[in-house]
């Protein structure tokens, strides 16, 4: 029906089709007090694991613990800069920050929005310098180490990796994945010659499990990935205060675990995440189908051949965005923005000194990108409507001598 609402996000509907599995959790923890730690938690960790494809997985307090944690069991250190990307949510750089460490920033591809690995070569080439005895990378301006990588796997879809990997071992960087976004994405690796998942790249990996996420909890969660044992005892030890045992606290440590009850929680939605990412997938498809003609006057997600992506966000790029946002809002379709404000702009980066212009593929991306409504009840009578609205809009602009979102490619960028 027209008057029908059409949610960015239908978060009731999914819970409500597992309502007695999901509930019959809360009466496991109730029976048992078993609230921190016990079966629940050990089973999630493990079946999440081998989704990932990787050895271990250790549920912490959210994706940003998740982020901090891999960080520091990796080696990262107070006064190390670590590298990521302006266009991503700033738990990313805040949690460079709490590991000790100063984020910087190397802009995006203006057509997947992550890491370009290019721009990642020539931050590493240009702007750094090697010590020739210790072999180590400085930031000739900052004059500080820079140690680690994080690129974003951010909308649901992977960054791409292998040039990342390449130049990490070129410069001893260590990779830490933000695949927060990314529940069950792939990536196509070429030096490996078949599909890896998203979280099984790096050193280490960090899930939020936040409850819009693909897979997501009934509150905060997170979770971290890796192959390497010592990184996974380390942030055992992290979450819980440093300790080794009870009582026993080999270093100091944080609150940031992930309860019980979450992690059942979680081990339910588990078994449903791939059908999710699936039906995910079929969307995008319909949205490409349904705006796919208007591509000279939309600009539509991108997936790469080496690319599976699992569409957490499905992220146009139109002029006069807000026009559409508000045009989709008055037909009751709720959308939203991924993100409007690039990191090095934010208020709480002033400090670290960038200006309008140093990265202006995330820059232009933040003016122009929408995210329309995605998770997987969108029916095709809700996305019918929603690309009614969208094509009126667009052809309406086009008609009125508006040009369309020029497609953004990748630039050289920055300067601090
Ligand atoms: C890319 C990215 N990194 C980190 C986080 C932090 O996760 P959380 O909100 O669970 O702390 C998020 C959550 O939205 C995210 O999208």
């Amino acid at each position: 029906m027209e008057t029908q609402k059409i949610p960015f996000l239908d978060l009731v509907a999914p819970s409500r089709e597992h309502k007695s599995e999901l509930t019959a959790v809360f009466d496991q923890a109730l029976e048992t007090a078993g609230f921190v730690g016990g079966p629940m938690l050990e089973d999630f960790e493990r079946n999440f694991a081998k989704y990932c494809q990787t050895q271990h997985c250790i549920g912490v307090g959210s994706g940003t613990d998740a982020v901090r944690f891999a960080l520091i069991a990796a080696g990262v250190k107070p006064g190390d800069v670590v590298v990521t990307v302006p266009n991503t949510f700033i738990a990313t750089s805040e949690a460079i920050t709490q590991s000790g460490a100063m984020p910087d920033f190397v802009d995006v591809d203006g057509r997947t929005h992550n890491m370009d690995p290019e721009l990642l070569r020539r931050y590493l080439q240009v702007e750094c310098s090697v010590d020739g005895t210790t072999g180590r990378v400085y930031n000739k301006k900052l004059g500080k180490p820079v140690t680690a990588v994080v690129p974003v796997h951010l909308y649901g879809q992977s960054a791409d990796m292998d040039p990342i990997i390449d130049l990490a071992e070129r410069f001893g960087l260590l990779v830490v994945e933000d695949a927060c976004q990314a529940h069950g994405a792939e990536y196509f690796s070429k030096r490996q010659n078949r599909w890896l998942k998203a979280g099984s790249m790096g050193r280490a990996a960090a899930f939020s499990f936040y409850p819009g996420k693909n897979l997501g909890a009934f509150g905060e969660a997170g979770a971290v990935t890796t192959n390497d044992g010592d990184i996974a005892r380390k942030i055992q030890m992290l979450r819980d205060h440093g300790q080794s045992r009870k009582y026993y606290h080999d270093m100091e440590g944080y609150n940031g675990r992930l309860d019980a009850i979450q992690a059942g929680i979680l081990r339910i939605k588990l078994r449903y995440l791939a059908a999710g990412n699936e039906r995910r997938r079929e969307c995008a498809s319909r949205y490409q189908e349904l705006l796919g003609a208007a591509a000279e006057r939309i600009t539509l997600p991108f997936e790469p051949a080496w690319s599976k992506a699992v569409y957490h966000l499905y992220v146009v790029q139109v002029q006069n965005r807000e026009q559409l946002q508000n045009h989709l809002g008055e037909a009751g379709i709720g959308t939203g923005i991924h993100y409007p404000i690039p990191l090095h702009l934010q208020k709480a980066y002033k400090n670290l000194g960038y200006s309008k212009g140093d990265f202006p593929v995330s820059e232009k991306a933040a003016s122009q990108i929408l995210s329309l409504p995605m998770f997987p009840g969108l029916t095709y009578a809700q996305q019918e409507r929603i690309a009614q609205h969208v094509l009126e809009f667009v052809d309406a602009e086009a008609n009125s001598g508006i040009s369309a979102a020029s497609p953004i490619v990748s630039l050289t960028s920055h300067g601090r």
